[in-house]
């Protein structure tokens, strides 16, 4: 009895480990991070780690020195003074051994249609000269807006590919959505 019970967990463990092997051969010796950003660590969190179940990699949450303010409404006007402003917020801390990366996953909430300062920062804060930029971003019914383009805009050295945009309230479902997404973009079988 017990026998069987062990050879069926080192079965269950091979089918798992097979699939992580699986991706990182398409990602072929490329080193994936998927850096984020979410206001409470919520939508886009969810959404990151939807894409790091299909294709590996470290995972990076940005975070801002400073908390954004408890009430919504305060978070969404001082949201549009720093957009309009340009200001930076400074972040909590730096990726490790940022070269390393070839591929990076860039997650953003949609804010006042395009993404959150804090990403903007993340942005100026690297060189992604020869880096592939893959962006995904969480709304309430702007999708993209003109998020990709001004990632463009703020990382014109790197590739950036097609962006994948979620509605908030649908992340928890949106595996299949992360699936065709990457399939496309052919980081997947
Ligand atoms: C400051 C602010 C501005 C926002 N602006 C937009 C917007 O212009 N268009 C939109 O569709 N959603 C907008 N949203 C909604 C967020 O994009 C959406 O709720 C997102 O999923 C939040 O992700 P998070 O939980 O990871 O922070 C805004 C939210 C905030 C806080």
């Amino acid at each position: 009895m017990k026998i069987k019970v062990l050879i069926l967990a080192i079965l269950i463990m091979s089918i798992g480990m097979s699939n992580k092997l699986q991706a990182q051969t398409i990602a072929s010796g490329k080193k994936v991070l998927i850096a984020y950003y979410s206001l409470r660590n919520g939508n886009t969190r969810i959404l990151s780690e939807h894409i790091q179940k299909n294709v590996g990699g470290d995972i990076f949450r940005i975070e801002t020195v400073d908390a954004y303010p408890s009430a919504y409404n305060d978070v969404t006007t001082q949201a549009k003074k720093e957009l309009q402003s340009g200001y930076r917020p400074p972040l909590k801390s730096k990726v490790q051994a940022f070269d390393q990366y070839d591929i990076i996953y860039l997650g953003s909430p949609n804010w006042w249609n395009t993404i959150a300062p804090a990403v903007m920062t993340f942005l100026d804060s690297y060189n992604f000269e020869g880096k592939t930029i893959v962006p995904f971003i969480t709304h309430e019914g702007s999708r993209l807006g003109s998020s990709v383009a001004d990632i463009k805009k703020l990382a014109p050295k790197a590739t950036v590919l097609k962006g994948l945009p979620v509605r908030g309230g649908s992340v928890s479902s949106s595996m299949p959505d992360v699936k065709v997404w990457l399939k496309d973009l052919d980081m997947v079988k």
